[in-house]
This record gives C-alpha cells, sequence and structure tokens, in this order.
C-alpha cells in the first residue's frame, strides 16, 4: 500500500469540510474514506471493506456515526472496529475489522498516516497551520502529474520572474538584469529545510520552509506580522495531484477578504499549473538524467530525499 509514499503523515482535507457524509479520496492510489462520528471525532479507513471489497464510501453514516457498508450492512466505528455484522448475530466480529489509519486533526486540518497501526512519530505541523487565533484562507487545485512535480515547482524560486511575472515574480523581474545572479542557500532541519532566495545580494527576508514530505511554507516578510503561504501537495494517484494552498495572517481578518486572498493564490498556482503539466506527468526523473544549476539547489534536496528515503517506501497490506 501507498507504495512510494508509505509511512508519512499527510494533510488531507480542512476538517470543516469532513461532514454529515463520507468523504472519499485517493492517497497515493489508495483508496480512503473519511468520516466522522456521533463524538465529531474524525476516522480514515482504507476505502475496501474487508468483507466483499465494496467501496464503504457508497454507504451511509448510521445514527451512531459509524460508517455502514453498501453491500451487505456491516458497521465500522471510525477506527476500524466491526460494530455489526447483519444476519450473524455469531459473527466473530473482533476479527472482521476495516483498516484504519492514524488520523489527527491540527488546526483546520485532517492529517492522515500512510500505514495502518499505530504512528510511530507525529506530524510536524508549521506555525502557520496550528497556531490559533491566526486567518486563513484555502484554494484547492487538482494537477495532471505526479506529485513530486508540483512539490519541486512549490520549492522552486529562480521561476518566479518567469511563471509569475505579472504576480508574486514581478518585483524579481523588474530587478532582474541579463547580468543577475541568484544564490540559494540551504539549510537541513529537523523537519526537512529551509531554503533562501538572494538576487544580487538583496535580502528581502522571504525564505521558504520545506516540512517532509508534501508541504512548503513561505515566510513573507511585513514588519510585526505573520503572513504564510502554504502549499500542501497531496498524491492522490501517479498522475493526479490535489494542491492546497492555505494562507494565514494575523491581520486583515474580515471574512470579504478572504475572498480576495482566495483569488490571488488561486492565480498564483493556476500560472504554475501549465507549465508543471507539461513537465511530464510522471515521477521527477533522477538528477543525472536532466541538467541543473546552482538556482536548482532546493529542489534537487528534495529530489535527493524523494530518491533515498520515500520512493521505495511501502507499508504492508494489512489482511
Ligand atoms: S462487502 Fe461490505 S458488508 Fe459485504
Ligand atoms: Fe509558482
Amino acid at each position: 500500500m501507498f507504495k512510494g509514499f508509505s509511512g508519512v503523515w499527510t494533510p488531507v482535507f480542512p476538517a470543516w469540510s469532513i461532514r454529515g457524509v463520507p468523504v472519499a479520496t485517493q492517497l497515493a492510489g489508495e483508496p480512503v474514506v473519511l468520516f466522522r462520528d456521533q463524538d465529531g471525532q474524525i476516522g480514515t479507513l482504507i476505502d475496501r471493506c474487508p468483507h466483499r471489497g465494496a467501496a464503504l464510501s457508497h454507504g451511509r453514516l448510521t445514527p451512531e456515526g459509524r460508517l455502514e457498508c453498501p453491500f451487505h450492512g456491516w458497521q465500522f466505528d471510525r477506527t476500524g472496529n466491526n460494530c455489526h455484522v447483519p444476519l450473524n448475530p455469531d459473527a466473530k466480529r473482533e476479527t472482521l475489522s476495516a483498516v484504519a489509519l492514524p488520523t489527527r486533526v491540527i488546526g483546520d486540518l485532517v492529517w492522515v498516516f500512510t500505514a495502518s497501526g499505530p504512528a510511530p512519530f507525529e506530524p510536524s505541523v508549521p506555525e502557520g497551520l496550528s497556531a490559533p487565533g491566526l486567518a486563513r484562507t484555502y484554494v484547492q487545485r487538482t494537477w495532471r502529474c505526479h506529485w513530486t512535480r508540483a512539490m519541486e515547482n512549490m520549492l522552486d524560486s529562480p521561476h518566479l520572474p518567469f511563471v509569475h511575472r505579472r504576480s508574486i515574480g514581478k518585483a524579481l523581474r523588474q530587478q532582474m538584469t541579463a547580468h543577475s545572479k541568484m544564490e540559494i542557500t540551504w539549510e537541513d532541519t529537523d523537519f526537512g529545510g529551509r531554503a533562501k532566495a538572494r538576487m544580487d545580494g538583496r535580502d528581502g527576508g522571504a525564505f521558504l520552509e520545506y516540512y517532509k514530505p508534501n508541504l512548503m511554507a513561505l515566510h513573507i516578510p511585513i514588519p510585526g506580522k505573520h503572513l504564510r503561504i502554504h502549499a500542501l501537495v497531496i498524491p492522490e494517484q501517479n498522475d493526479r495531484t490535489r494542491i492546497i494552498i492555505c494562507q494565514s495572517r494575523d491581520f486583515a481578518r474580515a471574512r470579504p477578504l478572504n475572498l480576495l486572498f482566495s483569488w490571488m493564490n488561486r492565480r498564483i498556482a493556476d500560472e504554475d499549473q501549465d507549465v508543471v503539466e507539461s513537465s511530464g506527468t510522471n515521477e521527477v526523473p533522477p538528477a543525472q538524467l536532466e541538467k541543473s544549476v546552482a538556482t536548482d539547489r532546493a529542489t534537487l534536496q528534495f529530489r535527493k530525499y524523494y530518491y533515498s528515503e520515500l520512493r521505495e517506501s511501502q507499508a504492508d497490506q494489512p489482511h
């Protein structure tokens, strides 16, 4: 299960989007279903009934907040326990569980661990996604590409004056000359790494942080204020990636401004989509198969991590 993306925590959805009906999605090719039980707790199950394999997400939530399989009505709680096997009062329900995945709600987001059984560690969550009291806007897009391509795009600074020449890359574009030089510094951190780009020695104070495996937090410097843009890169299938852009801020909290910020973030994501999809839908190749330069430092760090730690990962299929 979860080949190439197993044993990691990934954000999946804003928690407020899991309400009264089961929500189906895919994580690295594995169908999963999220639902909220009677106590308001969110659970994640592999979206395959252990009986005959029907999609549990096609079933319904019972008044007790259990997920009922549409085929023969077996019922499961959010931890996968079998709570009812209709017409079979003697069934050994303790041996008929569904497969549950560790699930946490942190800030507004649901995080899921891509292997069954207890998670050996907790997710690393950037402050902008976990701290209370921040205003946040969410934009969601689906790109036809392998998630590694989208992730590299989020860590790539030298594309800003080209792809985003009319938006977030406008100032860089205006400062850039034919002789300009961009320097990228990379610092390893316990959660991943921190990259800073300086052009012609100018340091605007912005930097980005990479949270393994699939999250980028861009720190935008405004004196005395918090403004961050996070890109959550969620692998659904080999050639389909869901992107959530979340902006967090501690100013301009009025709700109508959410619309404006959402529009801006959607526009920036859409500027990226075409170039990323045009690079190919398969995973990023090993570094030696492409030509790279000094400004590729951050993306090459990601690629090194992906090829050495994640690509061959695979979780056992529980029985
Ligand atoms: S397939 Fe789910 S109860 Fe039979
Ligand atoms: Fe971009």
